[in-house]
């Protein structure tokens, strides 16, 4: 089937700027929410935003001008998908409505088209569950802001097809994106379930008192130069999205439970940077300044910590057959702005670096970080990483 129509579902966010990709990528394409309101709201945003590519000289005012007129905004979910061939839907992030708007697209969209969900963590097979058309169903989770960030997951659910996930991953591409496939609908997927369980383990840390916040953040930022640390990351994302990933994630993964530091600053309403106050405190609601934390903190915590968790859920994706090393390294790289990929810098450490010290995480904090069966593997038969040619990737002697 070739693709030609594309309809998004929800323009808000994140669908007013997958519609105006799939646009200027040359798709034709409809546009749904539910009032004309929000839809002018959208188009509004598209408008801006191809405004800024003219403005820049990436396209030419008539591909500007054709590129609008080829999203047509409709309140109908039966008009906007009824000759789609491929249907992204980026709603609220509510499971029940998802569900129950997934079922209502099947019922009106031909029945060979392809239904993407844009879900940050909501499990795809379930979503898929509500059709009759699970093979054709899909998760293709773009980033945000979706015009400007690179990397899409693609997540499979229980019976997505090969032939689906082939599509998607084509469709991914000829809208200029780079895709990752994530081979199993496990919480988190692969970006999030990688970063947040790093998090979680530092923010157990410092409710058990080992390290204090600014501690933890002073050593990101003066010993290995990062821009933030975690904790004034999280302040200035927003705590709400990653307690939210992390709540799927206590409830799905055995051995995965939320920092009480986490609850207690949700409970609070201490969100980070939009409620004023969150790890740090703020001028204003909404008002970001960068936490000062002096030089003198780095020194007691070690900012390789939540990168030997993080390569630790890495090696179980891998082992597992969920993702490649590649494919978890570009994540990284896109999604976070990593400067190197997770696995690159595992090989750079050491894999046994990486072991002995996961076993020193597992004692003072459970059966979560006890080591992957691949990196203890990887130790038994000396890989290494590059200081014995092999790890994770090959390296040249
Ligand atoms: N915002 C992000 O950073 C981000 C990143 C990745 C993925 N996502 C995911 O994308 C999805 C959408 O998030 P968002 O941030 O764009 O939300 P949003 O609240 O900005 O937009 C959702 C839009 O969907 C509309 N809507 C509600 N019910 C609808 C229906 N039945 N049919 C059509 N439209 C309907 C709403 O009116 C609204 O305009 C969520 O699943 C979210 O988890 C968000």
């Amino acid at each position: 089937m070739e693709i030609k129509r594309i309809a998004v579902i929800g323009a808000g966010a994140m669908g007013h700027g997958i519609a105006q990709l799939a646009a200027m990528s040359g798709f034709d394409v409809t546009m749904r929410d539910i009032s004309k309101e929000f839809l002018e709201e959208g188009l509004k945003k598209i408008r801006w935003s191809i405004g800024k590519f003219v403005e820049k000289g990436k396209i030419s005012p008539s591909e500007a001008e054709k590129t609008l007129k080829r999203i047509r905004p409709l309140v109908s979910l039966k008009e906007a998908v009824e000759e789609a061939h491929f249907i992204i839907e980026a709603i609220p992030e509510k499971l029940e409505l998802k569900k129950q708007v997934f079922k209502e697209i099947d019922s009106y969209a031909p029945s060979h088209a392809i239904l993407a969900t844009n879900t940050s963590a909501l499990p795809i097979t379930e979503i898929a569950a509500a059709t009759n058309r699970p093979e054709n169903a899909i998760g293709m989770h773009f980033f945000n802001p979706p015009a400007l960030m690179r990397l899409v997951e693609i997540v499979m659910g229980e019976k997505t097809s090969e032939e689906t996930c082939r599509v998607t991953m084509d469709l991914t591409k000829n809208i200029g994106k780079e895709p990752v496939l994530c081979r199993k609908d496990i919480p988190g997927f692969i970006a999030n379930r990688i970063t947040i369980t790093g998090t979680n383990l530092v923010a157990w840390m410092v409710h058990k008192g080992e390290y204090t916040i600014e501690e933890v953040d002073a050593a990101a930022m003066y010993k290995v130069g990062m821009p933030m640390g975690t904790f004034a990351l999280l302040d200035f994302t927003g705590l709400d999205i990653a307690y939210h990933v992390m709540t799927f994630m206590e409830e799905r993964e055995p051995n995965f439970e939320v920092s009480p530091l986490i609850k207690e600053k949700m409970e609070k309403g201490e969100i980070g940077v939009k409620a004023g106050k969150g790890f740090y405190t703020y001028p204003e609601k909404g008002k970001w300044v960068m936490p000062q934390i002096s030089e003198d903190k780095a020194r007691k915590f070690d900012p390789m910590t939540q990168t030997y968790v993080m390569v630790n859920v890495a090696a179980e994706l891998i082992r597992n057959e969920i993702a490649t090393p590649e494919d978890i390294d570009k994540t990284l790289k896109l999604g976070f702005n990593m400067p190197i990929g997770v696995l690159e810098l595992a090989d750079t450490l050491g894999i046994d670096v990486i072991v002995t010290e996961l076993k020193k995480i597992e004692a003072g904090y459970g059966e979560l970080y006890k080591p992957s069966p691949l990196l203890e593997e990887m130790v038994r038969t000396e890989q290494l990483g590059t200081k014995t040619g092999k790890g994770f990737y090959s390296y040249e002697k």
